[in-house]
This record gives C-alpha cells, structure tokens and sequence, in this order.
C-alpha cells in the first residue's frame, strides 16, 4: 500500500508541554517525543479520528507533499501518530479505563515508568559533592519562637511500641532460610482476605491494611529463592484461599537481579513480594484522577505492615521502589498498563549477631543510632 493511503491517528496518551522554551509533544507511555511544531500540532490535532496520508496531504496542500509525507513517517517513528487500517472506534481498549485519569495520573504513571537507575558508588559520590555546597533541607521543622507544650512520653500497647522501633531497612541477610511459616505469616496477615463485607455494591474485601472505598487494587507476587517448604520460583498470593499460585517462571539470579536495578545489597535476599496494583478496581469507582494517589498511598500501608510483620518474626525485612517495571511486568504476565508494578518489599534472616545491617556488604561502618531520650512507657489499651 502507497503511503499516502495509509491511514494514522494519534495515540490517546499524547501530552504536549514546554520545556527549554521548546513545545514537546510526547507519547506518555511509550516515552517517546518530538518537537511540537505548529505543523506538528495541526497534523495530531486533525488526526483525532482515523486520516490517510492523502487526506493530511489535501488539508496542509501548501506544504510540500514530500516533506509532509517525511514528516508523517517521523511522528509515527516517535509514536506520536499510529497507523491504523480503519477508524474502528477503538484506541487501545487496555487504556479504557484510564480515560477519567487523563492526564493528571495517566501521565505521572506512564511517564515515571522504567525509570533509568545510577550506580550506587556514582549516586552516593554525586549527593557528597552537592551537600559540600548545597547541604540538605533540615530534616525536621523548628518553631523557635513559639510556646511549647511538652507531651508525655510516646507509649504503646504492648510490645508494639517495640516492634515500631525495632523495624529497620536491612541490607544484609543471614545465611538461614526464611521459614514457610513466617512466610505465610508474612503473606497472610499483609495481603490475605480477612473477610468479607457484603455491600449494596457487592463483595468488599476485607484486610489488616485500609484501601480507599473498600476497592483493594493491590496484588502481591512473590519471588521466592530461599524459602523452606517452597520451591525457588515466582508464584501469584492468592489472598482470598491464602495459597501460592505457580507463575511457572524460571528464576535465575541474573533475572532476579535484574528485578532490582543498581541494589546489589537486595540480589541475596530470601525472599521478595512485588505489589501490583489492578486499577479497574479503583477506576470502577472513582473517576477523580486524585484516585491514583490513593492507590500509591495504599502500597505504603501494606508496605509497612509487612516490615513491622517481618521485624516482630525477628527478621530482616527492606522495601524498595526502583524496580525494573517491565521485566517484571513480563515474568509476571500482566500488560502493565491494566495491572501495573507499583512497589515491592522482601525479606530474610538477620545475619547472625547483627542488631542492624543498613548498608550491604562491602559498606564497614554502621551508622550509630542516637538513643531516644526517654524509654517510653507501656500503656494498656482502652477497653
Ligand atoms: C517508598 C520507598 C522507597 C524506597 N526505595 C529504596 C530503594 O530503592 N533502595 C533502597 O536500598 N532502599 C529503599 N528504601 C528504603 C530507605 O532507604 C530507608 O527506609 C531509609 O534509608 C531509612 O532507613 P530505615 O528504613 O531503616 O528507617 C525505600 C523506602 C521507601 C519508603
């Protein structure tokens, strides 16, 4: 078929903004741009439904065809115009359901995907030459000339106070398995269903983490290496019959590490849980693009709860959000754009004599932890 009978329409997640005083026309999901030239804006504008190249030759006929047709091929090169044999309604049914998140959330979500991650080394040596001469924002706030009123000393019922304090982000793990009972422990009490609640608009699941409107988006993957009971492998946590699902995909290190850009100190841990979230769930209900926001915020909730799980167990647990999204996304098998990776946490046995382990293993000094100024005392719940 010539080109000029090829028909194009811009993609749904097209995005246009400044930057360096230049107008940029990006695909937000597949991150690819283009400058957004006057002639760039009328040819996406005019192709919001299905146009042949001939048609767009016809509407700009005092541009010359040739260059026209070049610069047709370069849009559909960037992403920024698809083709597409016929204008059969249909954009990309998989981004339906984030049509009411459009832009606001659909761009920071597409657009912060498979990040690119600096090494480690080049990281820490990068932030130790901007403090000597752009030190960090103070990390608490002080009112100097406001009245203060002291408060008691900050209690907790029973030993959760304890676990509170204890919970730390390990970076070095011990040579013993984790146990298939802490791990369903772990899993059980994170992400099972511990009910659920019937409502006028169906079944709510219930679980020890708060989810916006009852919706529960987050899903929990796990990538199991040394687990006792459970074979090396990735496997689907099915929270509602508290099993583990096969996915079937070989784990080698090199896949395992990959999962984990530039966190050498993660790739010998035990044991990792990546969240996913289903956002038709969240979508279904709320059509505010601010609904994203609750999705992340319900990650931190299921993130700390399997840190402090992990630390009342004796264990060593970390989180992390540089993730390589789109392998990931592919072991897995979702599309990542229905059911994406949001945030992962993991887990291992302390190595032995360790009270804390921040750094990996080629990092000596520990860090010393100023103790807290009072020893906080224990308080009975209210009946
Ligand atoms: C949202 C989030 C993302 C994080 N991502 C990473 C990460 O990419 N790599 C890492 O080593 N630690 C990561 N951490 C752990 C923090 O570095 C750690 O919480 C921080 O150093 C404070 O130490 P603590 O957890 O022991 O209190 C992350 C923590 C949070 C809350």
């Amino acid at each position: 078929m010539a080109l000029g009978e090829l028909g194009f329409r811009r993609p749904l997640t097209l995005a246009c903004y400044w930057r360096d005083k230049r107008l940029i026309a990006q695909n937000y999901a597949t991150g690819r741009r283009a400058a957004a030239t006057p002639l760039v804006i009328d040819i996406l504008d005019y192709c919001s439904t299905w146009r042949s190249a001939d048609a767009m030759c016809r509407r700009f006929a005092s541009y010359p065809r040739k260059g026209l047709l070049h610069l047709v091929r370069l849009l559909e090169a960037r992403t920024l115009l698809n083709r597409v044999r016929e204008d059969d309604g249909s954009i990309d049914p998989a981004l339906d359901g984030w049509r009411d998140w459009m832009p606001e959330a659909a761009f920071f979500h597409f657009a912060t995907k498979d990040a690119r991650y600096e090494e480690a080394a080049a990281t820490s040596a990068r932030l130790r030459r901007k403090a000597a001469s752009e030190p960090p924002p103070p990390p608490v706030k002080t009112y100097p000339r406001a009245r203060r009123t002291p408060l008691p000393a900050a209690a907790a019922p029973s030993a959760l106070g304890d676990v509170l304090r204890a919970r730390r982000t390990w970076r070095r793990f011990g040579a013993a398995p984790v146990t298939s009972t802490e791990l369903a422990t772990l899993l059980g009490l994170t992400w099972g269903v511990q009910g659920w609640a019937e409502t006028s608009l169906g079944r709510c699941a219930l679980k020890t983490s708060p989810s916006g409107g009852a919706r529960h988006p987050l899903e929990a993957y796990l990538v199991a290496r040394r687990v006792d009971g459970v074979k090396p492998g990735l496997y689907y946590y099915d929270g509602d019959r508290h099993g583990l699902v096969s996915i079937g995909t070989r784990m080698t290190a090199r896949r395992f590490e990959r999962y984990l850009p530039a966190q050498p100190w993660f790739h010998e841990a035990p044991a990792l849980v990546v969240m996913t979230a289903v956002f038709a769930r969240t979508q279904w209900r709320y059509r505010s693009a601010r609904a994203y926001r609750v999705v992340l915020l319900e990650a931190g909730h299921f993130c700390q709860t399997f840190c402090l799980l992990a630390t009342a167990l004796g264990l060593a647990p970390f989180c992390t959000a540089a993730l390589d999204d789109r392998s990931i996304e592919h072991d897995l098998g979702v599309d990542g754009v229905t059911e994406s990776v949001i945030y992962a946490c993991g887990v291992g046995s302390r190595p032995r004599g360790a009270t804390w382990a921040p750094w990996g293993p080629t990092r000596a000094p520990l860090p010393r932890i100023a103790p807290p100024a009072s020893r906080s005392p224990r308080v009975r719940p209210r009946r």
